[in-house]
C-alpha cells in the first residue's frame, strides 16, 4: 500500500491528491489512507496537508553519498569497507553475518531504513528511511571478554566527540552511553558480542543517531524523550561527515586504549558525562533506589552512593536522571 501511495504521488508530481482520490484509486478507506501517510511520514517522506485539497509529496528520504563518505575517511582501518544497504531488518544481523564469514576488523553495515532495528534491554530502535544514521562497525580487539563494557563507554566517547565537533552541539553522554542534550535522547549504542570458550571472538558496535529527523518523524511515545541533531542545532546535519568524524575518534581512541588501557578512556568519558556527581535513579535487585552517581570503575560499572550510605555498584540497566 505505501508503494502504491508513493507512485500515486510520483504519476502526479507537485500536485495535491485528495483522501477521497486516494482512498478511490487505492480501493480502501480514507482513515486507511491517512494511517498510510502517517507511516510513510516516518519513513522520512514528507507530505503539505491543506484542507479540502488533500496531500502533496514535497520531499523524499535522502540517500547516503557513499563514495563522497570514503573520499572524506582518512581511518586506517575503521570504515574501510562499507556495506550500504536500503533497508534491513537491522544492521547489526548483518554485521554478524560478516563477522562469521571472516570480515576484517572495520567493517560498516549502514542501512537507511531498518525495519526491526535493536535496541538496548530487548527494546526496539525507531529507524525511519533516509533521516537517520543507523550503523554496525566490526571490531575485533585484542582484549579478554570481560573488557567490552570498556569499549561501550569508549564509543560513547567517541561519538559525542564527533557529534561535538561537527554538529557544534553540546551532547552529553548518560551512563552508560546514551547521548543526550538537554535530557532528551539523540543516540544510542549497542555492543553485541560473540564469544567462545570465554575468549572474545568479536563485537559488533551498533549505532543509532537520529541525525536529521524531525518532530513528525517520532512515534508520539518518543516525542518527550527523544529529539534529534537537526532539531537542536536548527541546521540539516551531513550525515557523510559525521559518520566519516565518528570513525576517525573512534579509530585514535582504539588505539590509544590499546596502549594505554582503559585509564585514558575513563577520564574523557567522565568529561562528558552528564550522569555524574548527581543524584540519580537506578535499579538493584529489581527496584528503583536512589543515590549520588559518584564515578565509574575500571569494568564501566557505576558507582553509587545510596541515601542509607551504602555504595553499590551498578553494571547494567538503565539510569534515571
Ligand atoms: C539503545 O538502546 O540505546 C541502543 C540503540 C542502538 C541502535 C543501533 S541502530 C544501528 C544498529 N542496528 C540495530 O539494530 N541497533 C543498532
Amino acid at each position: 500500500m505505501n508503494e502504491q501511495i508513493i507512485a500515486l504521488f510520483e504519476q502526479h508530481p507537485d500536485q495535491f491528491l485528495s483522501g477521497e482520490q486516494l482512498s478511490e484509486k487505492l480501493n480502501c478507506s480514507r482513515t486507511a489512507i491517512w494511517k498510510h501517510i502517517e507511516i510513510l511520514r516516518q519513513q522520512g517522506y514528507m507530505f503539505e496537508a491543506v484542507p479540502r485539497r488533500g496531500y502533496r509529496l514535497i520531499g523524499r528520504p535522502e540517500k547516503l553519498d557513499i563514495p563522497s563518505l570514503k573520499s572524506m575517511l582518512a581511518t586506517k582501518t575503521l570504515g574501510r569497507t562499507i556495506h550500504y544497504v536500503d533497508e534491513i531488518d537491522s544492521t547489526q544481523t548483518l554485521a554478524h553475518q560478516f563477522a562469521e564469514q571472516g570480515a576484517e576488523e572495520g567493517h560498516l553495515v549502514i542501512a537507511e531504513r531498518q525495519t526491526a532495528g535493536r535496541g538496548r534491554m530487548g527494546r526496539r530502535w525507531h529507524s525511519p528511511k533516509g533521516k537517520g544514521i543507523w550503523m554496525s562497525l566490526l571490531l575485533r580487539p585484542r582484549v579478554p571478554l570481560h573488557f567490552t563494557p570498556q569499549l561501550t563507554l569508549l564509543a560513547a566517547v567517541a561519538l559525542c566527540r564527533a557529534i561535538r565537533q561537527t554538529v557544534k552541539v553540546e551532547a552529553g553522554i548518560k551512563w552508560p552511553n546514551d547521548l543526550l542534550i538537554d535530557g532528551k535522547k539523540i543516540s544510542g549504542i549497542l555492543l553485541e558480542t560473540s564469544a567462545e570458550d570465554e575468549r572474545l571472538r568479536y563485537i559488533v558496535a551498533g549505532i543509532g543517531i537520529t541525525a536529521n529527523l524531525e518532530p513528525e518523524h517520532f512515534p508520539e511515545e518518543l516525542r518527550d524523550v527523544a529529539t534529534s541533531l537537526r532539531i537542536e542545532s536548527g541546521q540539516p546535519v551531513d550525515r557523510e561527515v559525521l559518520i566519516s568524524s565518528f570513525l576517525q575518534q573512534f579509530e585514535e581512541l582504539y588505539e590509544l586504549y590499546h596502549e594505554q588501557g582503559f585509564a585514558p578512556i575513563r577520564l574523557l568519558w567522565e568529561a562528558l558525562s552528564v550522569s555524574l556527581h548527581r543524584r540519580i535513579r537506578c535499579q538493584k535487585g529489581g527496584e528503583y533506589v536512589e543515590g549520588y552517581a559518584e564515578s565509574i570503575d575500571d569494568s564501566g560499572a557505576l558507582s553509587v552512593v545510596l541515601h542509607s550510605g551504602e555504595r553499590i555498584k551498578v553494571y547494567s540497566g538503565e539510569v534515571e536522571l
